[in-house]
Order: structure tokens, then sequence, then C-alpha cells
């Protein structure tokens, strides 16, 4: 998703109400983009943090996601934020909770914080966010209502296969092997991949 000028416009302002701390006019809730892929039918609890970071009290606080999930170029990951990122309010928030007190032991420190890592696939499975966001995908299309979240788990069966091709089928995104496969190996064990000719128009 690169930024339109608009909302490039709309970063600024926002990180002029979190660095000044001035009140937004009320303004009617915020339409999330809705949840385009199945639910991960085995519910998977979420896993224990360093810190208890709530993704639903800082959204409230009309936070963008990139904000904190940069996609650094190049690459493929969405990142976890700098400490430096969470200082800029918690300088000043919630000084006298014990997580906090946490987290600027880890900023004071220069560690990164320690995450558990939520959604991943397979290695050597081709993946990036980049051509995903290029191509106009919003994140809670793939991870659900991130936004009604205090602790993240992995909502959404999106690492699967079935899941991934059944969404390239829809927007008529390749679906030969190798757009997400490199080892030839696998498709020797199916020959001639049988989405190659039914998906030749849009390869590029
Ligand atoms: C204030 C910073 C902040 C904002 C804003 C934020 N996040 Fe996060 N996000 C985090 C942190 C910290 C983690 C790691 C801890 C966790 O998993 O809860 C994380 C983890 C995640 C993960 C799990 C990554 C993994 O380990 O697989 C997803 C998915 C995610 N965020 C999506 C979003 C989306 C979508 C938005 C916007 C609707 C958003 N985040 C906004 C800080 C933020
Ligand atoms: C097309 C589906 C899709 C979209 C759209 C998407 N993600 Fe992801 N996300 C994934 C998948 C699949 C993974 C696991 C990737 C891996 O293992 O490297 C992932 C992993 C992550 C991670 C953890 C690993 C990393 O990349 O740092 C974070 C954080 C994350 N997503 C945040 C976001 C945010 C924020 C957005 C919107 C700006 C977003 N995602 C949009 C599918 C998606
Ligand atoms: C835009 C400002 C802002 C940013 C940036 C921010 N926070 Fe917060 N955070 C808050 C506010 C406001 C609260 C709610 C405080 C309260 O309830 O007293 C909060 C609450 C918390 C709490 C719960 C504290 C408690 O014990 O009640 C944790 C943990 C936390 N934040 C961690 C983080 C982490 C980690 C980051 C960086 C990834 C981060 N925050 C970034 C504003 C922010
Ligand atoms: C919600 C829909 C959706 C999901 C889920 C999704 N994709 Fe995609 N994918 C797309 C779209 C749309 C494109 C862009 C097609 C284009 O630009 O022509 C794309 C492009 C790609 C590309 C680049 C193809 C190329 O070479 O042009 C790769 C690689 C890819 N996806 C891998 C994956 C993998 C791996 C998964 C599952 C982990 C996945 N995708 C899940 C919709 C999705
Ligand atoms: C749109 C992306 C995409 C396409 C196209 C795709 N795969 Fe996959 N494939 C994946 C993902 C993602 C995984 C990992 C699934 C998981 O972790 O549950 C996977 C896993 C696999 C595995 C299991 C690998 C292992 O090490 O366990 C095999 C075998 C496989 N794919 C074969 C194929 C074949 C053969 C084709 C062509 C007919 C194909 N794939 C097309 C995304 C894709």
């Amino acid at each position: 998703m690169r930024l339109s000028p608009t909302s490039a416009l709309l970063v600024a302002a926002l990180a002029v109400v979190v660095f000044t701390g001035v009140k937004m006019p009320a303004q009617s809730a915020p339409a999330y983009p809705p949840q385009l892929v199945p639910d991960n039918p085995l519910h998977p609890a979420a896993p224990t943090q360093p810190l208890p970071y709530s993704h639903k009290t800082h959204l409230a606080l009309k936070i963008g996601c990139q904000f904190c999930h940069t996609n650094p170029d190049p690459g493929t990951m969405m990142t976890y934020p700098a400490t430096a990122t969470c200082m800029t309010c918690h300088q000043s928030v919630a000084t006298d909770s014990p997580a906090i007190k946490k987290l600027a032991e880890y900023d004071s420190t220069h560690q990164a914080i320690p995450w558990v890592r939520v959604y991943k696939v397979l290695p050597g499975v081709k993946w990036g966010h980049r051509f995903h966001l290029a191509a106009g995908l919003k994140c809670q299309n793939c991870h659900g209502p991130v936004q009604e979240m205090p602790a993240m788990y992995e909502k959404t069966s999106v690492t699967t296969m079935g899941v991934c091709i059944s969404c390239h089928e829809k927007n008529h995104a390749k679906t030969v092997c190798s757009t997400c496969h490199s080892a030839p190996s696998l498709q020797q064990q199916v020959g001639q991949p049988a989405g190659a000719a039914a998906t030749k128009s849009t390869q590029r």
C-alpha cells in the first residue's frame, strides 16, 4: 500500500496528534476492512508475550497499523516496532505500570522486545507483504479484526496453501506452483502443474 497524498497527510496529522496530545474532534467509528480469508479452525490460544500488549487498547487511539509495522524496503516482513516508537507515548503514559517499567528497561538497555511470532509460512515458500499491499489488500483482509483483539493470536488460516491459492484464484493472481515454491522437486512431484494453462494470461 503506497500512501496517497491524502493518507500521507492523515498520517502526518495523526503524528501531530500523537506527539502533542491534542484531542481530535469527535468522529464516527472508522469502518475497518473485512476479513477475506477463513478463520483458523484450530482457534489457537494467544502465545504468552513478554509484555501484555493489546491491539484493542492501542487501535482505539486511532493509530494506523503502519505507525508500528513498516515493511522496510527491501524485505518481505512488516516487522515489529522499535521500543522508541512505544516510548513516544510511554515516556509519559502509564509509567507506574510494571509492564511499562519493563518496556522502559528494554528501551534504555537497547534490547529488542522478544515478541513471539504468531503468523509464519513454512520456510521456502515465497511470500511477501509488499506485492499484496500494492495489489490493494488491507491488513484485516488476511489477519482479521485486529482492532478487536486484546491479545494477538492466529485468528485466520492465511498461512495455509489452500487459502493462498483460493484467494489467488478469486483475484486472477498466479497459481502455478512456481509462484510460491522455488524448489524444483515440488514441481517434479506433480509434473506439469495443472494451473499452468489457466493462469497463463495473468503471468508477467
Ligand atoms: C502501537 C503499535 C502497534 C500498532 C499501531 C499496531 N500493531 Fe500490530 N503489533 C504490535 C506489536 C508490539 C506486536 C507484537 C506483539 C503481539 O503479537 O501482540 C504486533 C503484532 C501484530 C501481528 C502478529 C505478528 C506475528 O507475530 O505474526 C499482526 C498480524 C499485527 N500486529 C497486525 C496489526 C494490524 C493489522 C494493525 C492495524 C489495524 C496493527 N497491527 C497495529 C504493535 C502494533
Ligand atoms: C495477503 C494476506 C496478508 C495481508 C494483506 C497482510 N498480511 Fe501480514 N502476514 C501474512 C502472512 C501469510 C504472514 C506470515 C509471513 C511469514 O511467515 O513471513 C504475515 C505476517 C505478518 C507479521 C509477522 C511477520 C512480519 O512480517 O514481520 C506482521 C507483523 C504482519 N503480518 C502485519 C501485517 C500488517 C500490519 C498488514 C497491513 C499493513 C498485513 N500484515 C497485511 C498475510 C498478510
Ligand atoms: C499513541 C500512544 C501510544 C503508543 C505509541 C504506545 N502506547 Fe501503549 N498505551 C497507550 C495508552 C493510552 C495506554 C492505556 C494506558 C492506561 O490504560 O492507563 C497504553 C497501554 C499499554 C500497556 C498496558 C499498561 C498497563 O499495565 O495497563 C502496555 C503493556 C503497552 N501500552 C505497551 C506498549 C508497547 C509495547 C508499545 C509499542 C509497541 C506501545 N504501548 C505504544 C498509548 C500508547
Ligand atoms: C486475500 C487474497 C490473497 C491471499 C490470502 C494471498 N494472496 Fe498472494 N497475491 C494476491 C494478489 C491479489 C496478488 C497480486 C497479483 C498481481 O499483482 O498480479 C498476489 C501475489 C502474490 C505473489 C507474487 C506473484 C507474482 O510473481 O506476481 C506471491 C509470491 C504470492 N502472492 C504468494 C502468496 C502466498 C504464499 C500466500 C499464502 C501464504 C498468499 N499469496 C496469499 C492475493 C492473495
Ligand atoms: C499461492 C501460493 C502457493 C501455490 C501457488 C502453491 N503452493 Fe504449495 N504451499 C504454499 C504454502 C503457503 C505452503 C505451506 C503451508 C502450511 O504451512 O500449512 C505450501 C506447502 C506445500 C507443500 C508441503 C511442503 C512441506 O514441506 O510440507 C507441498 C508438497 C506443496 N506446497 C506443493 C505445491 C504444488 C505441487 C503446487 C502446484 C500445484 C503448489 N504447492 C502451489 C503455497 C502455495
